[in-house]
């Protein structure tokens, strides 16, 4: 029988604890697949006590006999990604002999990434927020059929192509008020390019429909999160790629008959990092708290993320356009120690009482929240408190999907697998 794809993708804006839980669950895959975003991305996995941050790469790289595929729908910045493999090979992981990277991923130019930051500086107070990473000049470049792709590499005529586009971004560099140097870091990207020549860089679709051939279970490895969609996220406060399930056909080549389970991560509360809309934002101690316990902080940025209650009609929305079939909730040990937890049920707007997402959820979604009762300290060697149980079964409800995963730690081992039956609505 062919194999499937499972998804694994995240369900709030983005910092789920995706990488955690692909990490968990990767050898009971041949294959992990990173199918949208680029160095934007910040996957923390800790085992054995030592903590790792992957940007590019798959999170399966850690386990044996487990392919890591970079895919086409993948953005890659040559430095960062050597830089990523060189701290990984010094760490005596071995990612080289079992890393694909798809010849129609883009690459992230120097220029890309200056002007990222030039359009970022020039909307002020308006900014999004970015990475800076050089992700939406890349995406747009896709779009605008501009771009330049790894299998160019390959070209004798790659550096006229890069020169070309280069023309092309000083050109547009006259656009904006800001206009950030870049030149200092063309010599190091096109050595990196040169590094990136001895990877395996393959027709991606191909390899992985050859995989599924021959009965392979293939992990598709979301980046970001559903509320940062382009399509269904807060625009314009968003990414630039579709983080959601249906990305992982386009970002792979597969089609929506191979898609298997669609699991959503989500925390047991909320965090956004950059701008943009935020119903349950907290500017109070409850909020510092859950940032000090629950170490939020950019992977990437080292910004400091926005901290908040659980918001359902999200949670809810993002069950609904990913086709979720089950949930993993993270981070539930941050939670510990709170005498009450706060749920957003619905948003009072303008007056109106809805359980839905708005068209635009920055005019204003005032939270209407249930209270539930705390609970105290977690331990994944011991069944989980019932306050914790009513916390999922009331998620469950809301949501319509059962949570099969539990993160009560940040460790591989802190990990809960609850047998789960159909939940009613
Ligand atoms: P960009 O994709 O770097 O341009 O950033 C666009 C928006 O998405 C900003 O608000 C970022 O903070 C946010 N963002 C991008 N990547 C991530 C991520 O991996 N986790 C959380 N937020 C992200």
């Amino acid at each position: 029988m062919a194999g499937k794809v499972d998804v694994i993708l995240g369900a709030q804006w983005g910092d789920e604890g995706k990488g955690k839980v692909v990490d968990v669950v990767a050898p009971d895959y041949a294959v992990i697949a990173r199918f949208q975003g680029g160095p934007n991305a910040g996957h923390t996995l800790i085992f054995d006590g030592k903590k790792h941050v992957l940007h590019t790469i798959p999170s399966g790289v850690f386990r044996k006999n487990v392919w890591n595929l970079v895919g086409n729908g993948v953005v890659i910045d040559p430095v960062i990604f050597l830089h990523e493999v060189k701290g990984l090979e010094q760490a005596g992981v071995d990612v080289r002999s079992k890393l694909l990277i798809s010849r129609r991923a883009h690459l992230i130019l120097p220029t890309h990434r200056a002007l990222d930051a030039a359009s970022e500086a020039d909307k002020g107070e308006a900014k999004i927020g970015s990475t800076l990473k050089g992700i939406g000049p890349t995406y747009m470049d896709k779009t605008g059929r501009n771009g330049l792709r790894v299998g160019d590499i390959e070209r004798p005529d790659f550096m006229d192509r890069y020169r070309a586009l280069v023309a092309k971004h000083e050109r547009l560099f006259g656009i904006h008020v800001n206009k950030p140097e870049w030149r200092s870091k063309e010599q190091e990207w096109l050595d990196a390019v040169q590094m990136l020549r001895d990877f395996h860089l393959v027709d991606s679709e191909l390899w992985l429909h050859e995989q599924l051939r021959k009965g392979s279970a293939v992990m598709a490895e979301g980046a970001q999160g559903t509320l940062l969609d382009i399509d269904f996220g807060t625009y314009p406060f968003v990414t630039s790629s579709n983080t959601i399930s249906a990305g992982a056909c386009t970002g792979l080549g597969v089609g929506p008959s191979s898609i298997g389970k669609v699991i959503g991560i989500f925390k047991a509360y909320s965090t956004r990092v950059g701008s943009g809309p935020f119903p349950t934002e907290l500017h109070d101690a409850a909020g510092e708290a859950i940032r000090k316990a629950g170490n939020e902080f950019g992977s990437t940025t080292g910004r400091p993320r926005r901290c908040g209650w659980l918001d359902l009609p999200a949670l809810r929305y993002a069950a609904l356009i990913n086709g979720i079939t089950e949930l993993a909730m993270m981070k539930a040990d941050v939670l510990s120690g709170m005498g009450t937890v706060r749920v957003c049920t619905a948003y009072k707007i303008k007056g109106q009482v809805r359980d839905s997402l708005p068209f635009d959820l920055a005019e204003g979604a005032e939270p209407v929240y249930a209270d539930l009762k705390g609970w105290g300290a977690l331990d994944a060697a011991r069944p989980l408190p019932p306050e914790v149980e009513a916390y999922i079964t009331f998620i469950e409800q809301a949501v319509g999907v059962p949570v099969r995963i539990v993160s009560v730690g940040p460790d591989r081992e802190a990990t809960l697998v609850r047998e789960v039956a159909s939940v009613p609505r």
